[in-house]
């Protein structure tokens, strides 16, 4: 008999090691040196607000999603614990910034940039140990892609509720999930596979779940993980 979700949500095991040895390896599939198109594609409809607004762009590596954000108006935050991803978005992007330690927090630092009229704020540090107070207010809005899908699904209620204390009662946003069969493949690690059930059953006390769009993920994905195909799916998320 195969797998059950129920089996693979605690067989989880994906850890901070494992990220930055990713990091260090450079096997970072997910990295595009391009804005992501399906950003550029929803941002009007759901991501665009009437005043200046600040998008939460959780787990964020290096991803130019940022800078394109900032581009657009908006005041941007992300996180990430692994320092040289963060590092590397300022300098390969020739963006001045600067670095302070976050007191209390061990090795966590913030890296701000405010040149060019851009303004983007890096937390380097755990997602779980940011609180809005740290932030210095909530975010009305999120661009969650490969965010939620690189955290062990045990932990999947757990960032939920942390991703919601950092926003405002009426936030909006995208998130991005992808889905295969588990079955085929061994290693329950990172993307992990969240079908649209385990989503709703997650989500839909406290958020309303519109579902926007399938997509068929590139081998590039999914070939070396032995899987036969990877969907991708894209919902809007508005707070209730
Ligand atoms: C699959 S990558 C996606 C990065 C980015 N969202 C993108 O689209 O390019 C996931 C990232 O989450 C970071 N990460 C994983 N767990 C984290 C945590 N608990 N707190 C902060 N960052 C974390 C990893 O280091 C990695 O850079």
């Amino acid at each position: 008999m195969g797998l059950t979700y129920e089996d693979y949500i605690v067989l989880g095991n994906t850890n901070a090691e494992d990220w930055a040895n990713y990091w260090a390896e450079g096997d970072t599939t997910w990295v595009s040196d391009k804005c992501n198109p399906y950003l550029i594609k929803y941002y009007q409809s759901y991501l665009a607000c009437d005043q200046p607004s600040t998008i939460f762009v959780p787990l964020c590596g290096k991803t130019q999603d940022m800078l394109w954000l900032a581009r657009n108006g908006n005041r941007v935050i992300g996180v990430e614990m692994v320092p040289q991803p963060c590092i590397d978005f300022f300098n390969e992007n020739n963006i001045e910034y600067h670095v302070e330690k976050l007191q209390g927090m061990g090795n966590s630092k913030v890296y701000r940039s405010q040149a060019e009229g851009l303004d983007i704020t890096i937390y380097n540090c755990d997602f779980y140990e940011l609180t809005a107070e740290l932030l210095g207010c909530q975010c009305d809005r999120f661009w969650d892609r490969a965010a939620f899908f690189a955290i062990n699904p045990d932990q999947h209620p757990k960032y939920i509720k942390q991703l919601m204390s950092l926003l405002t009662p009426d936030a909006q946003g995208i998130l991005f999930t992808v889905e295969y069969d588990i079955d085929q493949r061994p290693d329950v690690s990172s993307p992990f596979c969240i079908p649209e059930s385990r989503l709703s059953e997650i989500l839909s006390p406290i958020a309303s779940v519109k579902f926007l769009e399938l997509i068929s993920m590139p081998r590039s994905w999914y070939g070396h993980l032995s899987l036969n195909s990877m969907d991708g799916k894209f919902y809007y998320l508005k707070l209730k």
